[in-house]
């Protein structure tokens, strides 16, 4: 028999669903911040104590959002509170948090205009994120050579200017500064925007500014590799608000950022495609407390490298690292170049042999993507199509590009191969830093000959 029709509820039936009667469960709860606990390397005894008192799941109510727009989430997102912090610290004006130090270079690098067609100016000593993102970005890296420092030589970069320039990407290689005046002072005769890549460096200081907001646009990584950080996580800063603009399309999910997102452009070329390049909330709340910690970690880094190198006296077959600035280096890597690579290699056994956590390459060294001619991704102008190569172009071609990367820096591979690196540690007591301060120049005296005209450690 057929079921008379009911009344609609639209009509003033009854409603056909009046609620629902599963109770709700968080999406993420105790487990999942157990889960984290477990990561984070607490022992067992302790993840069990934990376990017993989170066990009751009602305590957290609707259950965490980890995202940064979690409307629920008062008063701020731990991403904003990094990302206010930075602002401070860093002495800028804009900060965004984003997922890696790779992330926060290619929205840098769209953000200062790198698209097919162009170029951008890296160091030959670096690491290979660098260049990589130019490439994503559609741009092709120039390599600029090195000097004592390991840092970009601003001598060198002139020549490697060309039409398609538009911008000169300085890393601050392994704490220790760019000489930022001499690159700034390039950049702006040939009106190039400066991306200063801040990943070894965070803290750095040159001329009493921190790294990052000295140059157009500052891009760190915040990785569980580097100075601060727990995993994986980045950050751009910049003064300028129209770069800012630029990045946060890139790095926000093109336009997710904007007060009207769906409103017209404000200003032409505001809008184009972006990626979701943000911070997760857990990583926030654990690089919130390490950029705090941040100053702490880097004086007592500077204090370490001051007491090693004042045990070492200077010879004549030993060219320490030249220290751009030493106030603001981080020190956390003590390094010098014998004369030759023999000469490096019997110091490094013999610095070994007495304790010290030293490391030296050789001319036929692995490959290592922190020398640009390893870096294999961009090198070998591969594209991740057959025609997608930057390096084939149309657009590149048809402005006279062609770059050769062979054989273009033979200062960083020979610095490279002869360096000698001790790896300092900032938890060193004092009695241990004059210790191995002394224990270098106990190596150093009996291979080399003391020179008090020679290079002084910086
Ligand atoms: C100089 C430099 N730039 C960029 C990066 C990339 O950072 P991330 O690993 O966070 O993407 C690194 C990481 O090693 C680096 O050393």
């Amino acid at each position: 028999m057929k079921k008379p029709q009911e009344e609609l509820a639209i009509d003033g039936g009854p409603k056909a669903f009046a609620g629902r009667t599963g109770v709700p469960q968080p999406k993420i709860g105790v487990a999942e911040f157990l889960s984290v606990a477990e990561r984070f390397g607490f022992k067992p005894a302790v993840l069990s104590r934990l376990r017993r008192t989170l066990s009751d799941a009602d305590l957290l109510g609707q259950g965490p959002n980890l995202a940064r727009y979690a409307t629920a989430f008062p008063p701020a997102t731990k991403s904003d509170a990094f990302e206010a912090l930075a602002r401070k610290k860093f002495g800028v004006k804009y900060a965004l948090a984003v997922n890696s130090g790779t992330s926060a270079l290619h929205a840098a690098f769209v953000a200062a205009g790198v698209g097919p067609g162009t170029e951008v100016i890296c160091p030959a000593l670096g690491f290979a994120a660098t260049a990589m993102a130019v490439v994503v970005a559609g741009g092709v890296p120039v390599f600029c050579d090195v000097d004592e420092s390991l840092g970009i030589d601003p001598a060198k970069i002139a020549a490697c200017i060309t039409p398609r320039t538009v911008a000169v990407a300085p890393t601050h290689h392994w704490g220790n500064v760019a000489d930022m005046a001499g690159v700034m002072k390039v950049a702006r005769r040939h009106k190039l925007k400066v991306i200063e890549d801040c990943a070894q460096g965070p803290g750095a200081k040159y001329a009493g500014a921190y790294v990052g907001g000295i140059g157009d646009i500052g891009c760190f990584s915040i990785s569980a590799y580097k100075i601060i950080g727990g995993g994986e996580g980045g950050l751009v800063v910049t003064n300028n608000e129209r770069l800012f603009d630029r990045i946060r399309q890139m790095a926000e999910a093109g336009g997710l950022w904007r007060p009207d997102r769906f409103g017209p452009p404000r200003y032409k070329g505001e809008l184009f495609a972006g990626c979701n390049y943000r911070l997760s909330e857990l990583e926030a709340a654990v690089d919130l407390i390490q950029l705090r910690k941040l100053d702490q970690i880097c004086n007592r880094f500077r204090k370490v490298s001051r007491r090693v190198r004042r045990q070492l006296h200077t010879y004549a077959e030993i060219n320490p690292q030249t220290v751009v600035d030493t106030r603001g280096y981080l020190g956390y890597m003590l390094r010098f170049f014998p004369a030759t690579c023999a000469l490096s290699a019997k110091l490094t056994a013999a610095l070994r042999a007495e304790g010290v956590p030293a490391h030296t390459r050789g001319r036929k060294h692995r490959p290592d993507w922190h020398l640009y001619r390893d870096m294999f991704p961009v090198v070998l102008k591969g594209g991740h199509t057959p025609e997608g190569s930057v390096f084939k172009d149309p657009r590149y071609l048809k402005r006279g590009g062609k770059v050769e990367y062979r054989g273009a820096c033979p200062v960083a591979e020979d610095l490279y191969s002869r360096e000698v690196t001790v790896w300092l540690d900032q938890w060193l007591s004092d009695t241990d830093a004059d210790a191995l301060g002394l224990a270098i120049d106990k190596v150093l005296g009996a291979y080399c000959t003391r020179d008090p005209n020679a290079k002084p450690w910086g």
